[in-house]
């Protein structure tokens, strides 16, 4: 089952948290993985995790907001399978209390950075005669999240770009789908806390967890693994499909 032997794919912000999860399941079940990552020290550090079982992967220094930076790494792989949309960052704040400089930044990475890499792959994905894009949006796509104004902005902005990219290559066999996980326990949300609550991280931390009706945060791999099954030649039959992996919080908060 789920074997990607012979497939290559590109995964965003591969150095930590979910994309380095991907990463390392794509590898492990026979992908040739070529990470984009900000920081290329952190993808040498999954470089290392995937290279300690025998698997296949490449680092790339690369900022996905930079056009011109994206398509010159595109160039580079070439033909590619698969492309996951990872790299994001996060912002607090309500739409009074976002500043311009930093709906820019969110807007930079969150939505261009997935344009430009949608931009860049779509052509190497036709090289190899379709294949399968994954982008990772947030369930603060699907419903109201406090002070998450320009991060929901930008997650429902790539869910849709999800839905146009599904439309407009489905001839082309090119599969497209969004994941919206809630809390997930990554650098991304230890990074919030220790920014928003360096005095009670350990109580906040329960507090999140418990937003989640099943308890507690997703771990990475549990993302990971249904992304996975989205590469997949055994999920042939879906495209246009946004998964809320979210331990009940979009239909059980009430
Ligand atoms: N952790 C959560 O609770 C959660 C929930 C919903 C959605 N998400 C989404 O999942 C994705 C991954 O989140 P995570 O929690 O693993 O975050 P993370 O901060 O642990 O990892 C993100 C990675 O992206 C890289 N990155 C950031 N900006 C980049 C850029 N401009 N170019 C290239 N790489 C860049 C970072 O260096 C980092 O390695 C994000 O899109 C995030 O919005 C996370």
């Amino acid at each position: 089952m789920f074997s990607l032997k012979s497939k290559k794919a590109v995964v965003t912000g591969g150095g930590s948290g979910i994309g380095q999860a991907i990463a390392v399941q794509l590898a492990a079940n026979g992908a040739e993985v070529h990470i984009l990552e900000i920081t290329e020290q952190s993808g040498q550090q999954t470089l290392e995790k995937i290279r300690s079982y025998g698997g296949n992967a490449t680092v790339y220094a690369c900022d996905v907001s930079k056009q011109k930076d994206v398509l010159e790494v595109f160039a580079q792989i070439g033909a590619i399978n698969i492309l996951v949309n990872n790299a994001g960052i996060a912002h607090i704040g309500k739409a009074d209390t976002t500043s311009e400089d930093d709906f820019d930044r969110i807007y930079n990475v969150n939505i261009k950075g997935v344009y430009n890499c949608l931009f860049a792959a779509i052509p190497q994905i036709r090289k190899s005669g379709g294949g399968v894009i994954i982008n990772m949006a947030s369930i603060a796509a699907l419903v109201g999240i406090p002070d998450r104004f320009a991060y929901s902005t930008a997650k429902g902005a790539v869910k849709a770009m999800t839905m146009s990219v599904a439309k407009d290559y489905i001839n082309e066999n090119i599969r497209c789908n969004s994941i919206s996980p809630a809390r997930v326990h990554t650098p991304f949300v230890d990074g919030f806390l220790q920014k928003n609550y360096p005095d009670n991280i350990e109580e906040m931390f329960e507090k999140l967890s418990k937003t989640q009706p099943i308890g507690r945060m997703a771990q990475p791999e549990e993302v990971a693994s249904l992304a996975l099954y989205l590469c997949s030649d055994e999920a042939s039959f879906i495209t246009g499909v946004d998964y809320p992996i979210d331990g009940g919080f979009t239909t059980l908060n009430n």
